[in-house]
């Protein structure tokens, strides 16, 4: 099974989950590789499709929606797990007194018309350093500033047992063209 973990990322930090995943894929035996969305222009010559991306303003980026927009027809046909990478790990009561969601608003959607396998959250990280002008600026405001908290929040063992799950799954499709199988 070939395999491709699409990404958008702006900073990096999505992009070093797609590796890792792709890492981990090859290390199980399959044929896996980290690419952007921005170059994935074949789909279709993959039999299944990993797809992540950061999340802003709690939406995917505009490349990653484009891409599943685009290429819509194919991925409702292949073995389909998509990714958020996002969240700061912030205080339960910062979460709901900001009402914030983890799940980005595309994915219900996305999830209706692609019917992937499985949709993750995963935590992500924020580098005041690597920040644009724009979102610096935005970070620098009272009320946003708590919600923005520096560092590395990943949890690289939940993503290396969600990889698992995958090359289960597709250790399984070997055998079953059928998606969902
Ligand atoms: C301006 C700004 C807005 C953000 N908005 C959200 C958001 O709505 N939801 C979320 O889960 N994470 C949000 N984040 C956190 C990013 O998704 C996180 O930093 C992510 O790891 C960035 O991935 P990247 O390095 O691949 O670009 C935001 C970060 C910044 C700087």
């Amino acid at each position: 099974m070939k395999t491709v973990v699409a990404f958008a990322s702006r900073y990096g930090s999505t992009k070093e989950i797609a590796e890792f995943i792709a890492e981990h894929l090859r290390r199980g035996g399959a044929s896996a590789e980290a690419r952007s969305v921005e170059v994935v222009s074949n789909p279709e010559d993959y039999d299944a499709l990993v797809v992540g991306s950061a999340v802003y303003m709690q939406r995917w980026m505009d490349s990653a929606v484009e891409f599943v927009h685009e290429h819509q027809a194919i991925l409702a046909q292949r073995h389909l797990w998509l990714f958020s990478s996002g969240p700061l790990e912030l205080p339960p009561e910062l979460v709901a007194k900001n009402g914030l969601d983890s799940v980005p608003k595309e994915i219900p959607g996305l999830q209706e018309a692609l019917k992937p396998h499985d949709h993750r959250v995963f935590f992500g990280v924020l580098d005041p350093k690597k920040l644009s002008f724009k979102h610096r600026a935005l970070r620098k405001l009272p009320a946003a500033r708590p919600l923005f908290p520096e560092g590395d929040f990943r949890k690289w063992d939940e993503i290396k047992s969600w990889t698992d799950e995958i090359a289960q799954s597709l250790s399984k499709g070997h055998a079953v063209s059928e998606k969902g199988a």
